[in-house]
This record gives C-alpha cells, sequence and structure tokens, in this order.
C-alpha cells in the first residue's frame, strides 16, 4: 500500500470511530431514527471533507484542538444533505454509497427527519468540543452554517440546482450552483480545519484559496464521472444528470474541456499552498487524489 493510501485508511478509521462516539447508538429510543442515521453515515463514504479538514488543522498547526469533531460535522451535514439530495422530490436516487439510498430502507418520513437530525447533531458536536475556547467554537458554528445556508451555501446552491433542470446550460448558472452546492463546503472544510489550527489571516487566507479551487475540482469531476463511470464503480446511479437535463461541466463545456478546467483549478489549488512548504504534502496529495479519483 502506498504511503497516501495509509495514511486516508488512518484517517477514515480515525473519522469513523469518532462518528460512532458522537452519534447516538442505534438502541437509543427511539430507535427508528438511529438506525437510519447510522445507515448513511457509515454506508461507505470517501470522507473527504474530514480528511481536507484534519489534513488542512496538520498543515497549520501539530496542535490542533477540535479538528476531528470539526471533521465529523462536516460528515453529518454532508450526509444529511445526500440523503436529502436522493429523494424522490429532489434527484429521486434509488442507489447512494453502493446502497439502496436511505428512503428506500426506511421511507420517505424517516429519511427527511435522518437528514433533519444529523444536520441538528453536526451543531450539538461543535458546542461540546472540550478544550476549545468559545469564540473558536462560534468561528466554527458560523463557519459551517454559512457553507450549508442558501446565500452561497450547499441549499442556495440545491435550490438553483433543481430550479435550473431542463433550461439552457449557461457558464453562469454553472459557476453559481457548483460554487455553491459542493464548493462551499469543501472550502468550509479546509477553513474549519484552519480555525482549529489557529491559522493567522494569511494561513487563513491562503487555505481559503485551496479550498475554493479542490471545492470546484471536486465538482466537475463528479460531472464527468456521471458520464463515464458505471453505476457500480460509483456506488450511485450514473447518467443521471443528462438524464435529469442537469446543468453540468460536461453539459456546458464537452468532457475534454471539463478535463482541462479540473487540471486547471487543481494546478491552482497546488499554488495556494506555497507558504506552508512541506507541511502541506497531504493537501498536495489530496487535490491530485480529487482530480484523479474514479469514484
Ligand atoms: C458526492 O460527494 C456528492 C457531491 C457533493 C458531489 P462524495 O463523492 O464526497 O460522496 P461520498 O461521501 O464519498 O459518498
Ligand atoms: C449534490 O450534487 C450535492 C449536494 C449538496 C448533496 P449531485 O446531485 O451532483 O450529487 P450526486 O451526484 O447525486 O452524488
Ligand atoms: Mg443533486
Ligand atoms: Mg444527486
Ligand atoms: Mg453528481
Amino acid at each position: 500500500m502506498s504511503p497516501l493510501s495509509e495514511h486516508l485508511q488512518a484517517r477514515q478509521a480515525q473519522v469513523d470511530a469518532a462518528l460512532d462516539r458522537l452519534t447516538p447508538p442505534e438502541s437509543t429510543v427511539p430507535a427508528t431514527i438511529h438506525k437510519a442515521m447510522r445507515y448513511s453515515l457509515f454506508a461507505g463514504g470517501k470522507r473527504i471533507r474530514p480528511v481536507l479538514c484534519l489534513d488542512a488543522a496538520a498543515a497549520v498547526s501539530e496542535m490542533a484542538t477540535g479538528a476531528l469533531e470539526a471533521a465529523c460535522s462536516l460528515e453529518m451535514i454532508h450526509t444529511y444533505s445526500l440523503i436529502h439530495d436522493d429523494l424522490p422530490a429532489l434527484d429521486n436516487d434509488d442507489y447512494r454509497r453502493g446502497k439502496p439510498t436511505n428512503h428506500k430502507v426506511f421511507g420517505e418520513a424517516m429519511a427527511i427527519l435522518a437528514g433533519d437530525s444529523l444536520l441538528t447533531l453536526a451543531f450539538r458536536n461543535l458546542a461540546r468540543i472540550a478544550g476549545l475556547d468559545a469564540e473558536r467554537k462560534v468561528a466554527l458554528i458560523e463557519e459551517l452554517s454559512t457553507a450549508s445556508g442558501t446565500d452561497d451555501g450547499m441549499i442556495g446552491g440545491q435550490v438553483i440546482d433543481i430550479e435550473s433542470e431542463r433550461l439552457p446550460p449557461t457558464a453562469e448558472l454553472l459557476a453559481q450552483i457548483h460554487r455553491a452546492k459542493t464548493g462551499a463546503l469543501l472550502r468550509a472544510s479546509v477553513r474549519m480545519g484552519a480555525i482549529c489550527g489557529g491559522a493567522d489571516a494569511g494561513k487563513f487566507e491562503a487555505i481559503s484559496q485551496y479550498g475554493e479551487h479542490v471545492g470546484l475540482a471536486f465538482q466537475i469531476v463528479d460531472d464527468i464521472l456521471d458520464v463515464e463511470e458505471s453505476s457500480e464503480a460509483l456506488g450511485k446511479t450514473a447518467g443521471k444528470d443528462a438524464a435529469q437535463g442537469k446543468i453540468t461541466f460536461p453539459a456546458v463545456y464537452g468532457l475534454e474541456v471539463s478535463r482541462t478546467m479540473a487540471a486547471d483549478e487543481c494546478a491552482k489549488a497546488h499554488a495556494a499552498l506555497a507558504l506552508f512548504g512541506d507541511r502541506a504534502l497531504r493537501l498536495h496529495q489530496i487535490a491530485d487524489l480529487i482530480v484523479h479519483r474514479k469514484s
């Protein structure tokens, strides 16, 4: 196994153990909701947002506080966004993380509530971080709520994504959707890590730039994979974007230009890390991974 794969596996194990600790057990009353939350949380996500948070914290400082809890909160918000994204009223998907979607197993009512409860739990976790001063907790809460929100955050992006189905795919709409629906949470992932590491203004700005570029690269690649890969490889239904008339990078620019744009964003992400030197090795590797992944 390569050193990067070992690093990622160790990070994923660390995140899974913390998510388990921070989420009520299945047996907690009412059991159905805790089963539904855990079903999607532990269905096999790649944990890219938590890894970005932890490695951004490590790039800033060896003594970061609360980065693991922040990483878990990011994964809870992300998982909630996927459960709701798959609902019949949104993308209407039957397959996610290699398994039937949450509403297919638990029904729509419970899937809506499982999403709601992961959203709520994410913020309880941040409020409970031990050993972190109140000012930084508030900064984390502001960061995560803004990135998940309606004004240029995840929900805002989802709204435009849904409202522009089957509209002419323009570059303006595309940029607006992708920056908000996916980019915002990826950018917040590294910014929250940087907050836990106590980054100064210069480092915070550099990490933010990196996050913006990897965030955009991530969704360009998500759109390309939807066209090029099989449902088995992705663990989610392939080919859905074209079927639903979504505004995607391949729809606006074609596959070839989309690939070039992803590589371009990746190069900008690398450049943004200059002032971290060797400390940002993992962040450099993750940027490459985001562009070269096959699922
Ligand atoms: C998929 O995200 C949804 C998007 C925001 C594009 P991921 O590709 O990170 O999904 P998981 O967490 O690995 O399932
Ligand atoms: C979803 O984007 C982004 C979210 C906020 C969940 P997509 O609809 O492209 O995600 P997939 O392709 O279903 O994972
Ligand atoms: Mg969607
Ligand atoms: Mg979808
Ligand atoms: Mg997609």
